[in-house]
């Protein structure tokens, strides 16, 4: 839908010049929210000024649905174009209705649908129309007021809206809200959205693609989840803050993510009376034990049912593979153990005794817990 080609902009002349934005490419399909993110002076607003042609480009391209977008006139495109920005500058005598109506009137559109639509986006944003349509910007709160500023970009119809730290200004409770009524709007009306942010969790939370920008570049462009796991270099990694990383299989121990206090049986239990306590304790699988406590061998309840009749002991039955991992094996190691007939491991400590059950299923999920406990950590 958006392409920026070699985009470049370049401030100052000769000596004293300086490369805002320095030669960035990005494609943005229909329907994406798109971050642009980095720390101040990264060229975040610049870009954005060059997609909405409020600054000319030094070079490069942008397209628009396929077409360069320099021979378009610049006040044509921006009716087109939604824009958001911090001080979002309602119009003070204007009522709130009218404000949102500016460019729907420019355009020409139809008053009554254009009075139907305002009043639809008002409902769907909470404001109701009976209350505050007729109302002016200083009687509505810094949260109203912005999601006014959101709704008159709306309510031209743009195919594509830019927000510049549209919620920078706001206390945190009400940036939330609005983040989240945000992300549920453009989802309902499949917008095409780039929105500028310094904020790594408001990235995290909204975008389907995060452009992580440093000295006018792009350093990495790609979705949340792949940003979390796969940080290109350490410039991400720091910017992102370990803290939010996804935690690495290669580090990770088993430890962090086995199920613990397995069940454990003794060698003379009979068959019958293990597959009693697996449906008690709600388990698969029994870890049989020596008279020291140390593992011998696993038992799955599967295993049992299939040699019911036979007479055999449990001691039997075992897989008497030696499937065991310390507590200290990487879940990469634990995954690679885990062949197709081997569905557990058990976890043992230095004396062999069990301290743990693992399967893929547990090292996959033991995953997603850890990064989603440490990213609401540091999110409080
Ligand atoms: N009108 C201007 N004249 C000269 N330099 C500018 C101008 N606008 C921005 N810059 C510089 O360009 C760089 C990028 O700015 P900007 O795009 O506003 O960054 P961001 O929005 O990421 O904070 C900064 O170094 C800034 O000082
Ligand atoms: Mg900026």
């Amino acid at each position: 839908m958006l392409e920026l080609k070699n985009l470049t902009k370049v401030y100052g002349q000769a000596e004293s010049c300086h490369l805002a934005v320095n030669n960035i490419d990005l494609d943005v399909d229909k329907g994406e929210f798109v971050v642009l993110i980095g720390p101040s002076g990264c060229g975040k607003t610049t870009t954005l000024k060059m997609v909405n042609h409020l600054i000319e480009p030094t070079s490069g391209e942008i397209l628009i649905n396929g077409s360069s977008t320099t021979e378009l006139n610049a006040v044509e495109l921006r009716r087109n174009i939604g824009y958001v920005i911090q001080n979002i500058g309602l119009f003070p005598h204007f009522t709130i209705v009218d404000n949102v109506e500016i460019v729907p009137k420019l355009k020409q559109m139809d008053p009554k649908k254009r009075r139907q639509r305002t009043l639809g986006l008002m409902e769907m944003v909470g404001l109701e129309p009976d209350v505050y349509a007729d109302r002016y910007p200083a009687e509505l709160s810094g949260g109203q007021q912005q999601r006014v500023g959101v709704l008159r970009a709306l309510a031209a119809e743009p195919d594509l809206i830019l927000m510049d730290e549209p919620f920078g200004a706001l206390d945190p409770i009400t940036r939330d809200q609005l983040q989240t009524e945000m992300k549920q709007l453009q989802q309902k009306l499949n917008k095409t959205i780039i929105f500028v942010t310094h904020d790594i969790d408001e990235a995290i939370e909204m975008a389907d693609t995060i452009v992580l920008m440093k000295d006018g570049q792009i350093v990495q462009a790609a979705s949340p989840r792949e940003i979390l796991t796969n940080p290109a270099n350490s410039y991400v990694r720091e910017f992102i803050g370990e803290e939010r990383l996804a935690p690495e299989p290669d580090i990770t121990p088993v430890a962090d993510v086995m199920v613990m206090q397995p069940l454990t049986v003794s060698m003379d239990t009979t068959p019958k009376a293990v597959l009693r306590q697996m449906q008690k304790h709600r388990a698969d699988f029994a870890v049989v034990v020596d008279d020291a406590k140390r593992f011998v061998g696993l038992i799955s309840a599967n295993q049992i049912m299939r040699n019911r009749g036979k007479n055999k002991t449990l001691t039997k039955m075992l897989q008497t593979e030696d499937n065991t991992v310390r507590s200290h094996t990487t879940i990469r190691d634990a995954t690679a153990a885990l062949a197709n007939e081997v569905q557990v491991l058990c976890v043992v400590d230095r004396k062999r005794r069990p301290v743990g059950l693992v399967s893929r299923t547990t090292l996959l999920q033991g995953l997603v817990n850890i990064w989603d406990e440490s990213n609401s950590n540091a999110v409080i």
